[in-house]
């Protein structure tokens, strides 16, 4: 689902996308991450992290001699002829020289740039002939950008003056290599929330890029370089703070037919002729999507902690323990709420991974009743209105875990079939899937299926994870992220109906005479597929497609069904447009464009699927 940071590329506007997050209250009560199962490179406090001797290095902007122009000449000839240490002075006149100068595009070029000639003359060469052009000429080329390079030239700090600036208070700055930038006005704004730009403030940006990797992108730097004040002092020592370690280095090996949205963190998903092809999603295909590295967790020592009623016991169940409770085994789709995203972006711009039509699978899942192991906890099967809040063991640098809840009705319903998992098809949950242990909840979004599962608790609030509170939610197409107000709506729980055509792709030539179309289709909430409807002509005349797929309860429909129809291709059309729609057994039938069910996050996204593909002649 909600994916990792997106920036909008225009300053002052913010995206509500973010890697990692949760409101700050939350990140306090779980700062110290003792459920965490991976090292991750937690950032200890204070000045000490940052490093840097305390005394100041400050360059004052250069305030160059005015007035006598002899001493004007004489500055340009020594700069000319000696190669002196090349200020932003040379770098704004000296390309307008003559030969052909350029600098390398490493951005220590600020310090210590490299001129290189497209001319082939050696730099004294250069040198000696840019000082016999050095004239009159000159001179005023200097006088024209003399204000413009003091203007450039900005102050150099130290990290321990850097290290200072860690609140709106205080302003609030940050580096990135020997750059500083005072972010202090991008603070509220910052896609990621407010709260984990704060982290680095102070310091260097690398160890939390090191982890939202998706930050490495140009437009990011982009709007970084607006923020730009000054640069690292070039006496410090590259201090090994801004040598991160790679908290993904220990992901596991993925599948290569995987279409990765985003590597880290990880985010694929099958290709759609590979996903509907088989009832059964296999473990390597099965679409993946982490908002964190994945935790290394040892099966031996791992332990689930299932907090009791107040005043009661928090059970610590190791998975054999687990494995004690009566196994129950159901086959469940899972789709994220992102899915065919990409599909409403190409209405408006919206934030999220872009996701294709593949951030659904379905597997085979066994493990214990979540019922039967909260009963065993000591809470009624029936009580007041309460969610069953769950947390993962993938921690982002604050200790912050993934979470998410249910209602404890869910939990509870003896059909609801919501299991503790420790197996999906047939094997030991693979680590991209949540081993040892995840929740599966039948019918419901993605986003509800902690995987990694370190804690179990009751509350009578839902979860106050980011992924509950801040995302995750749909809204009117009017709403855009100034307007937005998040607890305005509630989470997503059960998806809509859902289809989408897995064969032909689009684009694709084909033969004439008959086609195949095939496809799956899927609801939410346990209601059963009872009719997918296809056109190949736009929507002008529609026929049934076939239905396959295991039998299922009524009202207990956790999985897709996949669908196929062959058709003949009408002689008159060079292209077919063909077209899905599913509709469910309670008659819900997808909207059939998407405009009407835009939102500014991109979930929810069911219109009618298109695919367009051409007759060959
Ligand atoms: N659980 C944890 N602990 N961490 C996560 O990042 N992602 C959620 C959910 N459970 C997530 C998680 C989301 S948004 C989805 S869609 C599903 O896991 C995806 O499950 P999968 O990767 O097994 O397909």
């Amino acid at each position: 689902m909600s994916s990792p940071i997106d920036y909008s590329s225009s300053r002052g506007r913010a995206s509500g996308e973010r890697g990692a997050g949760a409101p700050a209250g939350h990140r306090a009560a779980h700062s110290g991450g003792a459920h965490c199962g991976s090292a991750l490179p937690a950032r200890a406090s204070g000045p000490p992290y940052l490093g840097g001797p305390a005394h100041s290095t400050r360059v004052p902007t250069p305030s160059w001699p005015s007035g006598i122009l002899v001493s004007k000449m004489l500055l340009l000839q020594r700069v000319a002829v000696s190669g002196l240490r090349v200020s932003r002075f040379d770098r704004l006149i000296v390309p307008k020289l003559g030969p052909h100068v350029c600098f390398a595009s490493d951005p220590s070029h600020l310090q210590n740039p490299k001129p290189h000639f497209s001319n082939g003359s050696t730099p004294s060469g250069y040198w000696a002939a840019a000082g016999t052009l050095l004239g009159i000429g000159a001179v005023l080329a200097y006088e024209n950008h003399r204000e413009k390079a003091a203007e450039n030239s900005l102050p150099v700090y130290t990290k321990a003056e850097v290290s200072r600036h860690r609140s709106l208070e205080t302003r609030v700055w940050v580096t990135l290599g020997r750059e500083i930038f005072d972010v202090t006005d991008f603070v509220a704004i910052h896609p990621g929330g407010p709260s984990k730009l704060l982290l680095a403030a102070g310091g260097p940006l690398e160890p939390f890029w090191a982890l939202y990797a998706a930050h490495n992108q140009p437009h990011v730097r982009e709007l970084l370089a607006e923020y730009k004040i000054g640069e690292l002092s070039p006496d410090e020592e590259k201090s090994s703070d801004l040598v991160s370690s790679d908290p993904y280095a220990s992901d596991p090996p993925r599948h290569p037919a995987l279409q990765i949205n985003s590597q880290k963190p990880f985010n694929a998903e099958p290709p759609l002729e590979l996903l509907g092809e088989s009832y059964i999603t296999p473990n390597p295909l099965f679409f993946t999507r982490n908002h964190l590295p994945v935790p290394t967790l040892d099966p031996a020592t791992y332990h689930l902690q299932v907090e009791g009623p107040p005043g009661g016991k928090t059970l610590s169940l190791s998975l054999d323990d687990l494995r004690r409770f009566p196994k129950h085994q159901v086959t469940v789709t899972l789709q994220c709420a992102g899915n065919r995203r990409s599909e409403m972006a190409q209405v408006k711009p919206v934030k999220g991974l872009n996701w294709g039509a593949g951030a659904i699978s379905t597997a085979q899942w066994g493990g214990a009743r979540l019922r039967d192991v909260l009963i065993q906890a000591g809470h009624s099967p029936s009580g007041p209105e309460a969610h069953v809040c769950f947390e993962g063991l993938d921690c982002d640098p604050t200790g912050t875990a993934y979470g998410a809840s249910i209602p404890l009705a869910r939990a509870m319903d003896p059909e609801g079939d919501v299991l503790l998992a420790y197996e999906m098809n047939g094997q030991p949950l693979p680590p991209d899937h949540g081993f040892p242990v995840r929740v599966v909840v039948p019918g419901v979004v993605g986003a509800r299926h902690v995987k990694w599962l370190g804690k179990v608790s009751i509350s009578t609030e839902e979860s106050p994870s980011h992924w509950q509170r801040r995302d995750y939610k749909g809204f009117c197409p009017s709403v855009d992220w100034d307007k937005v107000d998040f607890d305005s709506a509630p989470s997503i729980q059960e998806l809509p109906v859902q289809s989408v055509i897995t064969e032909p792709r689009k684009g694709q030539t084909i033969e004439p005479g008959e086609v195949t179309v095939k496809g799956y289709a899927w609801s939410g909430g346990g209601r059963a597929i009872i009719r997918v409807d296809v056109s190949l002509d736009g929507g002008l005349t529609w026929q049934e497609a076939k239905l396959e797929g295991e039998a299922q309860a009524p009202r207990r429909a956790w999985a897709w069904q996949l669908w196929q129809i062959t058709a003949p291709v009408p002689t008159e059309l060079k292209e077919l447009n063909i077209i899905c729609k599913a509709v469910d057994d309670g008659y819900n039938v997808q909207p059939d464009t998407m405009a009407p069910i835009w939102n500014l996050r991109g979930v929810l996204s069911t219109a009618w699927h298109r695919v367009r593909v051409q007759v060959a002649s």
